[in-house]
């Protein structure tokens, strides 16, 4: 094929991403020059590590330790930014579409905190801004978001969304086992990260749901202000509860339109094992997406590795190349970003499960049943789990309910007497 008029890639960033992207484009150039129609290379990249671009990239191909240097080399058509995190990251990626250069990202973190403004930056500055790799791994969500359901109004996205707290939490309901044993034999595996506090803590899954939201609701969404509770406090018991009762639990990344505005929350959740997300297992990923016209579609597939996000950096490249090559960049509009409001916490309606250990007398179970009727709370089943040395455990599945009236019941059943402990509340997702 010809050597003539080849479209430059930059990589900045050669981590697991960088690799698997620099191999996917040197393994498929044929492939991509066939669709493209003109030949796509990797002509620089930028990593601090230098001895490992040495030794790792193919002679012709400029290795560096600067960024800044890669984004002005007037051979780079495409600068992909491959470092993850704001700063400076954000810098590189501002500086590349100042300058005209079409980007390609794979940051969660940079998109949810800034976008929108990135987006309308690439707009100004007729460049293409692509993200694919951002949510899902290498499952195709942000590009099916912006073309292929755009006929849609979304209605709602439910996700799971992070792989390392999949991966934990399949382990638990399948052989069992406390969330601290499993979460170390992911570390030894590689599926979680020395500090896995990211995951656990639910805010990788939190920027993710706010990309989603934000492309799905064509919103402008503080990540701060979008409930978020990691698997920390979660025990085995629970998953086990849950599993009985016909549910497996998930770190659900949850956004939905209101006629007020979005509700937007991610939490572990009970789901009904009838629901295709509950039987996603292991490092997979999957995103549910409800629109008005087409109903209920799921995409489904490995939410991380360097081949699967590279997958999608490079299905990103290969548009842009296509763009460069007719002559459209820019041609996808940046949408119209409003400031929608976020629904307070205190008025999201959901279902719980709750677990509490009470004393083994008679009443207790009239009493907690008043102070739930007292705040609202319908109750749709209790199981009593145990009664060992004069202390039972019961576990309550309520009717849908405002997150601020189970509050306030569960408040005040902790100050009744024979009520020891209330030890877990999680939200059950039909
Ligand atoms: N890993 C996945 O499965 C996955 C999946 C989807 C999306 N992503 C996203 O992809 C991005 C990259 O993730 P990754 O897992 O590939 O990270 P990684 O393995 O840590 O790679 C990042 C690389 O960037 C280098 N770097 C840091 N600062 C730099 C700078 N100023 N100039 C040049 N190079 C610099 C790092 O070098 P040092 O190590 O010396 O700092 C490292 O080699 C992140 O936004 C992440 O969220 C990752």
């Amino acid at each position: 094929m010809s050597d003539q008029g080849v479209i430059g890639v930059g990589i900045i960033g050669f981590g697991i991403v960088g690799q698997g992207t620099y191999s996917i484009l040197r393994d498929n150039a044929e492939t991509i020059e066939r669709q493209v129609g003109r030949p796509v290379r990797v002509v620089s990249v930028a990593d601090l590590r230098t001895e490992l671009l040495k030794e790792k990239l193919d002679p012709n191909v400029r290795a560096s330790a600067d960024a800044e240097a890669l984004i002005r080399d007037p051979d780079v058509h495409i600068v992909c930014e491959l470092i993850g995190g704001v700063n400076p990251a954000g810098r590189f990626v501002r500086m590349a579409l100042e300058a005209g250069k079409h980007v390609v990202v794979a940051n969660k973190e940079l998109l949810a905190k800034q976008g929108p403004q990135l987006l309308e930056l690439a707009e100004k500055n007729s460049a293409d801004f692509y993200f694919e790799a951002s949510v899902g791994g290498g499952i195709p969500i942000i590009s099916p978001l912006r073309i292929g359901l755009a006929g849609n109004q979304i209605e709602k996205i439910i996700g799971i969304v992070n792989g390392t707290t999949n991966y934990i939490l399949t382990r638990m309901s399948g052989e069992g086992g406390s969330l601290e044993d499993v979460l170390r034999e992911a570390q030894a595996l590689g599926y979680a990260e020395s500090d896995p506090t990211n995951d656990i803590e639910g805010y990788d899954a939190r920027y993710k749901i706010t990309i989603l939201a934000s492309l799905g609701f064509h919103a402008r969404l503080n990540v701060d202000q979008i409930l978020c509770e990691g698997i920390s406090g979660l025990k085995a018991t629970d998953v086990n509860n849950a599993r009985d009762l016909g549910y497996n639990i998930k770190l659900l990344a949850v956004a939905k339109r209101t006629p007020d505005g979005i509700e937007a929350r991610v939490h572990p959740a009970l789901v009904p094992l009838s629901h295709p997300i509950a039987s996603v297992s292991g490092v997979n990923n999957a995103i549910f997406v409800t629109g008005d016209a087409v109903g209920d579609i799921m995409v489904y597939g490995p939410g991380a590795g360097g081949m699967a996000a590279g997958s999608a950096v490079v299905g990103d490249i290969v548009e842009v190349s296509r763009n460069i090559v007719s002559g459209s960049n820019g041609r996808l509009k940046t949408l119209e970003f409003r400031d929608l409001p976020v629904q307070a916490t205190g008025d999201i309606v959901c279902r719980y499960y709750a677990r509490m250990r009470v004393e083994d007398h008679p009443g207790v179970l009239a009493a907690i049943a008043t102070q739930f009727g007292d705040c609202d709370v319908s109750i749709a089943s209790m199981v009593q789990k145990t009664a060992e040395d004069g202390v039972a455990e019961l576990v309550f599945l309520t009717h849908e309910v405002k997150e601020r009236d189970i509050q306030e019941a569960l408040e005040r059943i902790r100050q009744l007497d024979d009520v020891d402990e209330i030890c877990s509340v999680i939200r059950v997702e039909e």
